[in-house]
């Protein structure tokens, strides 16, 4: 017997991967069910070969649904998350509303897949921010061979992690650009095409910005309280694929070519790293891909043991849609994820 489904935000760019990525990977179903806002009532979305019409989050009884995935925005998650969870689903929640909260286990399976136990006190398991997912799986390995101190990172994010909006914004100023037109600015707080933004999200009272303040937080809680991170978020005119420059201080020596061997072998990671022009991933290459990609491996001489790298992945798939099926999986193969009896 397989498992009903949920899929809240079924329409948006991290929902329409999740339909996806559940019917790629066989996740065992007996149902899916696509949810969105009203406006999108009897919109149709792809599962597999199969096409699905949204139902409206707002009229939808969970009360049969077995797991539901949110990603929806954080404003639906903070009321809907707990409602659903209360009528005996799993919640994965992919927004940021419940990810601090000490009751909530945030998970990247690479790196803590054994927390999702943790999902009891309140029914919800959150998927960490885009960024910090890919972060912490190229990170892990190199924290158990060396010991981070410290992390410096600066981001260079697509615009698809500002949802379907956020692309068509920039769909729209690059051709309006080309067409000697006005170039309207809505979703982003300056032009995007053509330009880069330094600010993602909000700003915080110390100058960071949220989304900044997110990274430093969320790797501590999944990776280690004692690593000390500090991040700089910038928006790029990409459509898909957020790409880090990382430095990283280690308590113990560390060898670019011992982090290469150990990257190799680490889940989830793919290594390439020629010294070579071109010889190093781009986010162009790892839209539609699941891994997290590393390239351009070295010593940073600036510090004691100092190693610098670069990291590319798919902010839709792991960064988002592929993580929270994954953690899904995590469940089942702990036997967590049970299926309730429906009529049949
Ligand atoms: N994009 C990323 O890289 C990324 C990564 C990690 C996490 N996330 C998080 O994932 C969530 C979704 O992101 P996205 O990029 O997929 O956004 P998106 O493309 O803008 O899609 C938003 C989805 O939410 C639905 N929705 C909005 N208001 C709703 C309501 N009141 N009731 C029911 N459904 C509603 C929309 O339905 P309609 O079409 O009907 O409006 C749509 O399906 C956000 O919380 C985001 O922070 C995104």
């Amino acid at each position: 017997m397989g498992y009903k489904v949920a899929v809240v935000g079924a329409t948006g760019n991290v929902g329409r991967e999740m339909l996806g990525i559940l019917a790629e990977r066989q996740f065992p179903v007996d149902e899916v069910v696509a949810i969105a806002s009203r406006r999108s009532m009897g919109v149709e979305v792809s599962f597999g070969d199969r096409t699905l019409k949204c139902k409206t989050l707002e009229h939808y009884d969970f009360s049969d649904v077995d797991l539901c995935l949110m990603s929806a925005g954080g404003a639906v998650s903070k009321d809907w998350s707990p409602k659903i969870a209360a009528q005996g689903a799993v919640v994965i929640d992919n927004s940021s509303q419940w990810r601090m909260d000490p009751d909530v286990p945030l998970v990247v399976p690479e790196v803590n897949a054994d927390a999702v136990s943790g999902f009891r006190k309140k029914g919800i398991i959150a998927n960490p921010n885009c960024s910090t997912i890919q972060l912490v799986v190229a990170l892990k390995p190199l924290h158990d061979k060396a010991k981070i101190k410290r992390v410096v990172v600066a981001t260079y994010q697509s615009v698809s992690g500002a949802g379907k909006d956020g692309m068509d914004e920039l769909d729209r100023q690059t051709k309006a650009l080309y067409s000697l037109q006005e170039v309207e600015e809505k979703k982003f707080p300056k032009r995007i095409a053509f330009n880069l933004i330094p600010q993602i999200d909000v700003f915080m009272e110390d100058g960071f910005t949220k989304e900044e303040w997110k990274m430093m937080v969320e790797t501590k809680k999944i990776l280690d309280p004692k690593i000390k991170l500090t991040a700089t978020c910038v928006r790029v005119p990409v459509f898909i694929g957020h790409s880090e420059a990382v430095n990283v201080e280690f308590e113990k020596p560390i060898t670019a070519d011992e982090a290469r061997d150990i990257l190799r072998s680490a889940p989830g990671v793919v290594v390439i790293d020629k010294r070579e022009p071109g010889g190093y991933i781009t986010p162009h290459e790892a839209a539609g891909e699941d891994a997290t990609y590393i390239s351009r491996i070295r010593e940073d001489i600036t510090v004691e043991n100092g190693l610098a790298f670069w990291c590319v992945s798919d902010n839709l798939r792991k960064g988002a849609a592929l993580n929270a099926v994954q953690i899904a999986e995590a469940l089942v193969n702990r036997g967590l994820l049970q299926a309730k009896k429906r009529a049949a």
